[in-house]
């Protein structure tokens, strides 16, 4: 198995500035010699380029819609790359409304092989609103809505079709936080999502299994984790922490049950920003947990 580190150094969707630092923040945490102590042959891309963060006030409801664009187009067309070579891709953030590049790459190439896509979505946030609804205007609270086929013209239809997603397609692992009027959308949309009461109530190992049930071989599961799903206690390098996210050891389980299917085909790792961070804990956690995600286990070799 082969996989690709794409970086892609910017903080243009965010709320507050610092993830652009997150792929070398990675780097420097080791990634890609944790990776390659496991039969896994790592490619490292470098890092994308695009513009600048003009960290301006939103326009129609959106903020920086076409440094935005400009992000994922770069986004897109890596993973493109990478995906038609055979190779894992993995695209290091940057905040997360790059996953509207990934995971548009992702859906296409998908249609083309015939193949079944499902998302999990790892977060504390559902990433579900428009620019008629964000309470902020930042484009890392609306790739999942972008990737449904709403929202602005700009975000949509990049997969070849409208939606690159239809809410069957994307599980929500970890929610807390969900902004009023995107809880009407959630509802509307049908969207499944395992929020941390229903965690707390049935437990990690419950939850996955009803996340993974319908995953057969023609599965390509894609998993996008955003850093904040964890709880800051344990992840303080994110920029829109929620307290009470789930624990390191359910956090683990999470990601070995995802291994155990064999089909992770694509990966987001997104809004580690270590401006915020202490020294470099995130990057480190996240490195853990990329490792237990690739077939790392205690025991087995
Ligand atoms: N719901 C909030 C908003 O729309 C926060 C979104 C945070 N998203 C993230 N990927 N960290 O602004
Ligand atoms: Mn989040
Ligand atoms: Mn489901
Ligand atoms: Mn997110």
């Amino acid at each position: 198995k082969t996989v690709s580190l794409i970086g892609a150094p910017t903080d243009v969707g965010a709320s507050v500035r610092g993830a652009g630092m997150g792929p070398d923040a990675l780097r420097v945490a080791g990634i890609g010699d944790a990776l390659r102590g496991h039969r896994i042959e790592i490619i490292d891309r470098g890092n994308l380029s695009g513009p600048p963060n003009p960290w301006s006030s939103p326009q129609s409801g959106i903020r920086h819609l076409p440094e935005v664009v400009a992000w994922n187009r770069a986004v897109f067309d890596a993973v493109s790359t990478d995906l038609a070579m055979g190779h894992v891709p993995v695209l290091m953030g940057g905040d997360h409304c790059l996953a509207i590049g990934s995971i548009s790459a992702v859906a296409r190439q998908c249609r083309q092989q015939h193949k079944n896509l499902r998302v999990v979505w790892l977060d504390a946030h559902t990433d579900v609103n428009t620019e008629s609804i964000s309470p902020s205007g930042n484009i890392h609270g609306m790739p999942v809505a972008a990737l449904l086929g709403h929202g602005p013209a700009d975000l949509v239809g990049w997969s070849g079709e409208r939606a690159a997603l239809t809410p069957d397609n994307i599980d929500f692992i970890g929610i807390r936080s969900v902004d009023a009027e995107e809880k009407q959308a959630i509802r509307q949309l049908g969207l499944q999502v395992f929020d941390m009461r229903h965690i707390d109530e049935h437990g990690m190992r419950y939850t996955m299994t009803e996340v993974l049930q319908d995953v057969d071989e023609d599965t390509h599961l894609h998993v996008s984790f955003d850093l904040d799903c964890l709880d800051p206690m344990e992840a303080p390098g994110v920029g829109t922490g929620v307290r009470g996210g789930p624990t390191y050891r359910e956090m683990q389980l999470c990601m070995e049950m995802i291994a155990d299917t064999g089909r992770l085909g694509s990966l987001d790792v997104v809004e580690i920003n270590p401006a915020l961070d202490v020294r470099n804990r995130t990057a480190e956690l996240a490195v853990e947990f990329i490792q237990s995600l690739f077939g790392a286990s205690t025991l087995a070799r």
